[in-house]
């Protein structure tokens, strides 16, 4: 855990979160492709005895960023210190946590693309030099000194790649993108959580919850404690099948996975904009939510599944999105049969 300033903390997960978070690359499961890339990227550099080359996570949320830094410091055997974006006001406030590394450490930046532009090109010479410049004074006594930054390693994560600076992202030695995980992996991740929170769940009851929890590890353990609780409380605490899918239909979560606000989402784009396209802000007034909740919570599993496409002209719902609701699908327009994949650049509204 970070020994930075409790206020830069950036942790808001609860005891619960933290007791289920996998500790080591062994325990972290699926990401085949983005683990295996890093055990050997990691291995090199403890081999040479240098720190890792700065990396970049990217993914919807819930998909394990905040995990995998963890992991890679505890990996490469040195500490981490974690921060995000938006609490760097300054470029003193940089200055303080770049000169307070020590060799190898792992500074985990969250929420990358939100660094402000001051602080972002202060961190640009403290990447490739490790070197910072700093102003110390004031006025005509103002001078500028250069100041050593260990040998550290940069971990930025983002669920907005798109919104990254180009020479910002051009700094990152490796970049890896966290995918939606697999039915058989959220399987294994439920049954994992079930075990550390000490609770029976029946295997056909592990593909229940899993194939509702939208390909997300963080969506997986917030049903599998509330299936738990209705478990315990309305039937006799075993989770079978049976009482999965009851306890998931109270939680308003459907057999796709798509919970109350996915379905007002494409209830609102069919229902008031028959099917789009429409702007994205458009949809986001008339759903009293706003843009950034959609483009990152909502949009990429609507788009995963198949039941949003973006488009240069907007949103629209595919054919498979009114069959989803019960509802006749109109003809469909050409624009919304390539639906955009979820990657650099793709956030514009
Ligand atoms: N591969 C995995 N195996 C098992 N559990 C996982 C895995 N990835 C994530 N989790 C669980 O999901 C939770 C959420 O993961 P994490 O906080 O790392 O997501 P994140 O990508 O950082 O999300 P955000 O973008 O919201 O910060 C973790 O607390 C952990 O318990
Ligand atoms: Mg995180």
């Amino acid at each position: 855990m970070s020994d930075l300033d409790p206020r830069q903390r950036t942790d808001t997960d609860s005891d619960d979160d933290l007791q289920l978070r996998p500790r080591h690359m062994a325990e972290f499961i699926g990401q085949r492709t983005v683990v295996d890339n890093l055990r050997i990227f990691i291995q090199a550099a403890r081999n040479r005895g240098e720190a890792l080359d700065h990396v970049l996570l990217y993914g919807p949320p819930g998909l394990g960023k905040t995990t995998l830094a963890n992991i890679i410091s505890q990996e490469m055997g040195t500490e981490l210190r974690s921060t995000s974006g938006p609490i760097i006001e300054r470029k003193d406030d940089l200055a303080a946590i770049l000169t307070d590394l020590k060799a190898g450490d792992v500074l985990f930046i969250d929420e990358v693309h939100r660094l402000n532009r001051i602080v972002e090109e202060c961190l640009y010479p403290a990447l490739e030099d490790r070197k910072i410049d700093i102003i110390i004074g004031e006025g005509p006594h103002a001078k500028s000194i250069k100041l050593e930054v260990a040998p550290f390693t940069l971990v930025g994560a983002t669920t907005r790649a798109g919104m990254l600076s180009a020479p910002l992202r051009s700094r990152f030695g490796i970049t890896q993108r966290l995918q939606f995980y697999s039915l058989d992996e959220m399987a294994r991740i439920v049954k994992r959580s079930a075990q550390i929170l000490g609770c029976t769940v029946e295997e056909d009851a592990l593909h229940v919850i899993a194939s509702r929890s939208r390909g997300t590890p963080r969506i997986a353990n917030r049903l599998l404690r509330r299936v738990r609780d209705i478990a315990e409380v309305l039937h006799s605490g075993r989770i079978t099948a049976e009482v999965a899918g009851k306890a998931l239909a109270m939680l308003e979560v459907d057999e796709r996975g798509l919970d109350a606000q996915d379905r007002a989402f494409l209830e609102a784009l069919i229902g008031k904009f028959g099917g789009g396209p429409v702007g994205l802000n458009t949809l986001a007034v008339s759903l009293s939510e706003d843009d950034d909740t959609l483009i990152d919570m909502v949009e990429p599993y609507l788009i995963q599944v198949g039941f949003l496409a973006r488009t240069p002209r907007g949103r629209v719902a595919t054919a498979a999105a009114y069959e989803h609701l019960g509802l006749r699908p109109p003809a469909i327009p050409e624009s919304a049969q390539e639906p955009e994949l979820f990657g650099f650049g793709d956030e514009s509204t």
